[in-house]
């Protein structure tokens, strides 16, 4: 203990950004900064943010990549679903010359970019498989395996939670699903239409990956029907010549967010018609009530709905069960299908790795306090990317954690810990 404290005074006097290497100690790696969990764009937020102050990190990283979302689960025709100035991380601009929707190359490109920019090396192909804040060290300790399933424990004082609103598929159970004779594949896993050209395709699922999906099958001459269960708003992703997004964050500057829905339902019914005659019914309560109520995004239309009215995507109720060749509905309907794909979304993984249970809900995986107030818990704790506000909130979790590790780490007192 007294060992750790040392070398944490050390750190204290001597901040020498080059000397960020891990110490070895005998029994724990030892980390004198913050360990952040996840190299995705949080955790290289946190860690460059962190940065910029002089103050270094390790990232530990499951995958072998950044950004493995984004490079491993994503499928090839996805663009950023918001326009870049919403998207952008801490310190770096997305280039000049990039798109109002960057292509999922083009970020991953600014990733890596940003990655090299602020010198951030994750140790990558280590699942973190515990964390738990020791009373006695009062340090965190880190669990991490490899792909050979050898153990490290790291030591640190701080832990910075980025491994994402999306760290695992929802995989619904659906009678009947063993039965099933065709392929069924999460989005995660779909890249393109291509292996589906003439073949009847089920999506299950409306978000805006389901909606999407739809469209590229289309485009690959396959038949999708998109299964809805739940109501949805659908709405344009530009109106009045703007995004609707920062349309919407706009007004909502001057108008309370009910008025702001009202005009944004208006215009959608102007530019997309009733979408409840497609069989997509909207919510009771409007978009942008919803998304902070319950965050349920909207799907942002890029051209699916014009599939659905000419027919080329079909729409039909939840699926009730599954039989070898078909799918039987909610309404009592059946039809053949020769392959499924879930669009039924991801979740948080933290419950499963971390021990402390009073920032995190057990239930979702998310923060128990509500944007802006997720991003600190108890004794050095932190968690970045679980705004439910994509990239932007990140970032502004992102400088806040920054700032207040900064502060801790300047008041120099050993005492800090007592945040
Ligand atoms: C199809 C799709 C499109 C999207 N489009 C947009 C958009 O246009 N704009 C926007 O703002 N947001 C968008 N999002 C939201 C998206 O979540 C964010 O863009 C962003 O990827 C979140 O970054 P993150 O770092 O928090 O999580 P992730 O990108 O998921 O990164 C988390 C990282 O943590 C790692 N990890 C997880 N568990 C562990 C563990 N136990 N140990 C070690 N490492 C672990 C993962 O491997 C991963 O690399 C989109 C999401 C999807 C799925
Ligand atoms: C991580 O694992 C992959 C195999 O999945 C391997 O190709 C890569 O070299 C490993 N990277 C590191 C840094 O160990
Ligand atoms: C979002 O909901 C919270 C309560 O959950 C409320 O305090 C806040 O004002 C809402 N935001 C907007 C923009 O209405």
């Amino acid at each position: 203990m007294d060992y750790l404290r040392e070398l944490e005074g050390k750190r204290l006097h001597d901040r020498n950004p080059n000397d960020t290497m891990m110490m070895k100690s005998c029994k724990y790696i030892c980390v004198p900064g913050p360990i952040i969990v996840g190299a995705g764009p949080s955790g290289l937020a946190a860690a460059a943010s962190l940065k910029e102050k002089g103050l270094p990190s390790i990232v530990l990283e499951r995958s072998h990549c950044i950004a493995s979302l984004w490079q491993l689960k994503t499928y090839d025709r996805l663009r950023l679903h918001l326009p870049k100035k919403f998207c952008e991380l801490p310190l770096m601009p997305f280039p000049e010359e990039f798109p109002t929707y960057p292509t999922k190359q083009q970020f991953i490109q600014y990733l890596e970019d940003y990655a090299r920019k602020f010198k951030i090396s994750p140790i990558f192909n280590q699942s973190v498989v515990s964390a738990e804040y020791d009373k006695v060290l009062e340090f965190w300790r880190v669990r991490t395996v490899g792909l050979k399933r050898e153990e490290t424990e790291y030591v640190c004082r701080w832990l910075i939670v980025a491994t994402g609103e999306n760290a695992e598929a929802v995989v619904p159970n659906i009678d009947g699903m063993e039965e099933f004779g065709g392929p069924i594949m999460h989005t995660s896993m779909y890249k393109n239409g291509g292996v589906f050209r003439g073949k009847r395709v089920l999506i299950v699922g409306c978000g805006n990956s389901g909606m999407e999906v739809c469209l590229d099958l289309c485009n690959h001459n396959a038949s999708p029907t998109l299964a809805v269960r739940d109501t949805v708003h659908v709405l344009p992703r530009e109106m009045l010549g703007k995004s609707t997004f920062g349309l919407s964050m706009w007004l909502l500057k001057w108008l309370p967010i009910r008025l702001v829905d009202g005009l944004l339902l208006i215009v959608s019914s102007l530019l997309l018609g009733d979408t409840a005659r497609y069989g997509l019914n909207r919510p009771q309560i409007g978009p942008l009530e919803l998304k902070n109520l319950s965050g349920k995004t909207p799907v942002l239309d890029v051209g699916t709905l014009a599939k659905i009215k000419t027919g080329d995507i079909k729409v039909s109720p939840g699926v009730q069960r599954l039989t070898r060749h078909t799918a039987e509905f909610v309404n009592g309907n059946s039809e053949k299908f020769d392959a499924i794909i879930l669009a039924t979304g991801y979740k948080s993984n933290v419950p499963s790795w971390l021990k402390e249970k009073e920032m995190f809900s057990v239930t979702d995986g998310l923060p128990k306090r509500p944007f802006p107030n997720g991003w600190k818990g108890e004794r050095g704790l932190y968690a970045v990317g679980f705004t439910k506000r994509g990239l932007l909130g990140a970032s502004i979790d992102a400088k806040r954690i920054a700032n207040d590790i900064e502060m801790c780490w300047k008041q120099e007192s050993k005492h800090c810990s007592s945040i």
